[in-house]
C-alpha cells in the first residue's frame, strides 16, 4: 500500500515484548521501565491475525523486535505461523544475541530469514557498563551461533555514543574475516528514559556518520587496511536505512545508519506494532493507532481500517518535536 507521500509501505516491525534481559544505558534506566502487564500484551494468535490482514494490504516483510524478542517463550512457533501467511516473504529479528546459542538453529528451521545483533563494544568491562547486566562472551557466542546456523546476512548494530569512547576501528574490523555486516548507528533521542545512565539524550553524544567514517579511515590507513569504499558485491540484502562500505578483501561490510545527520524519511517503508497492539506511523512520534481493540471486534474490516489509518498518518519527515511517551525498548527501535 502507498502512503499519502507516495512511499510503498511493505515492512512491519513487530515488538514482541517490552521486557529485556539487559538494561543498556542508552535505552533503559537501571531499574527498568514500567512494564506492560501480561493481559495487555498481544497474544501470538493476535499478532498472526494482524500480520495476516497487513499482508493482504501489501506488507511483505516482518521484523521481530523487543525489548528482547527472545525472552518471550515460544518465538519459534510464532515465526512458523508468520512464515505461512500468504504474501509474507521474509521474517527478520533484532536481538541482543544472548539466547541465540540455544535458539539459533530452531529459529532458522522455523523459517526466520535474518538476524541483526546489538553489540556496542568489544571491551568486556565496557560491555558490562553499557548493558548493566550482560557479559561480552554471551553476545559473541550469539554471533557465532547465528553464523553457524546459516543466517545470512548477520548484521551487528552498534549504537555510537561519544562519551563512551568506543573503539570504532576494532569494531569495523569485525567485517574483515567473517561475513559480518557491522552498522554504526547515530544515537537517537527517543523516550524520556533514554540517555547515558538515564540522564537523557544529549546532542553532544551524537557522533555524525561522516565524522565517524573519517576517524575509521584515518586509523585504518595507519594500520595498512586502506580506506573504506562504497560496498559493491557484498552489499547485504535488507530494507533498512544503512549506507554500506567495505575494506578491500573483506568478507563483510561496514554500514552507517544516520537518522540525525541524513534523514531517510523519504525512503521510509515501515510501520511499527507495539507489544500492546498499537500501530505507530513513525519512530519519532507519539501518535499511535489501537489495532488490538479493533481486532477484538472480530471484524476484519475494523483491523484493515486501523492499519490504513496508521499508514495514512505517516508524516513526510520527522520534525523537531520528538515523542517522549515510550522509550526504545517499548517501540523496538
Ligand atoms: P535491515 O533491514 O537489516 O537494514 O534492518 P534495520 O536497520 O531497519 O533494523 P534494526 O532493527 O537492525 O535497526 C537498526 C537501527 O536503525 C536501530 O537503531 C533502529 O532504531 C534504527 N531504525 C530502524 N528503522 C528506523 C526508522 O524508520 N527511523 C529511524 N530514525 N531509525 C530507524
Ligand atoms: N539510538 C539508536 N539506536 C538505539 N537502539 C536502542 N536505543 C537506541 C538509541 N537511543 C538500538 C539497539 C538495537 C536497535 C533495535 O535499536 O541497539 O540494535
Ligand atoms: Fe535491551 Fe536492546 Fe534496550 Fe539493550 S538496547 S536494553 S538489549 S532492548
Amino acid at each position: 500500500m502507498k502512503d499519502t507521500h507516495g512511499r510503498t509501505i511493505d515492512y512491519l516491525r513487530i515488538s514482541l515484548t517490552d521486557r529485556c534481559n539487559f538494561r543498556c544505558i542508552y535505552c533503559m534506566p537501571e531499574e527498568g521501565v514500567d512494564q506492560l502487564s501480561h493481559k495487555d500484551i498481544l497474544r501470538f494468535g493476535e499478532i498472526v491475525e494482524i500480520a495476516r490482514v497487513a499482508a493482504q494490504m501489501g506488507i511483505k516483510r516482518l521484523r521481530l523486535t523487543g525489548g528482547e524478542p527472545l525472552v518471550r517463550k515460544g518465538v519459534e512457533h510464532l515465526v512458523r505461523e508468520l512464515k505461512d501467511i500468504p504474501g509474507i516473504e521474509s521474517i527478520a529479528m533484532t536481538t541482543n544475541g544472548v539466547l541465540l546459542p540455544r535458539m539459533a538453529e530452531s529459529l532458522r528451521r522455523a523459517g526466520l530469514s535474518r538476524v541483526n545483533i546489538s553489540l556496542d563494544t568489544l571491551d568486556p568491562d565496557q560491555f558490562k557498563r553499557i548493558t548493566r547486566r550482560g557479559e561480552l562472551e554471551q553476545t559473541l557466542d550469539g554471533i557465532d551461533a547465528a553464523l553457524e546456523a546459516g543466517f545470512d546476512p548477520v548484521k551487528i548494530n552498534a549504537v555510537t555514543v561519544r562519551s563512551l569512547d568506543q573503539d570504532y576501528l576494532a569494531f569495523a574490523k569485525l567485517s574483515l574475516d567473517r561475513p559480518l555486516h557491522v552498522r554504526f548507528i547515530e544515537y537517537m533521542p527517543v523516550g524520556e528514559s533514554s540517555g547515558t545512565d538515564g540522564c537523557g539524550w544529549g546532542k553532544q553524544d551524537v557522533v555524525p556518520s561522516e565524522e565517524l567514517r573519517a576517524i575509521i579511515d584515518e586509523r585504518a590507513v595507519e594500520e595498512g587496511l586502506g580506506r573504506l569504499r562504497p560496498a559493491a558485491k557484498h552489499r547485504p540484502s535488507g530494507w533498512g536505512p544503512a549506507s554500506y562500505y567495505e575494506f578491500e578483501g573483506a568478507q563483510g561490510t561496514v554500514g552507517f545508519i544516520s537518522p540525525l545527520s541524513r534523514h531517510f524519511c523519504s525512503e521510509c517503508n515501515r510501520l511499527r506494532l507495539s507489544a500492546d497492539g498499537r500501530l505507530r506511523p513513525c519512530l519519532f512520534s507519539d501518535e499511535e493507532y489501537d489495532v488490538k481493540t479493533a481486532l477484538a471486534t472480530g471484524r476484519e474490516e475494523d483491523v484493515r481500517r486501523v492499519i490504513a489509518q496508521a499508514i495514512g498518518a505517516k508524516p513526510d519527515e520527522h520534525h523537531d518535536k520528538i515523542g517522549t511517551e515510550r522509550g526504545m525498548s517499548q517501540i523496538g527501535g
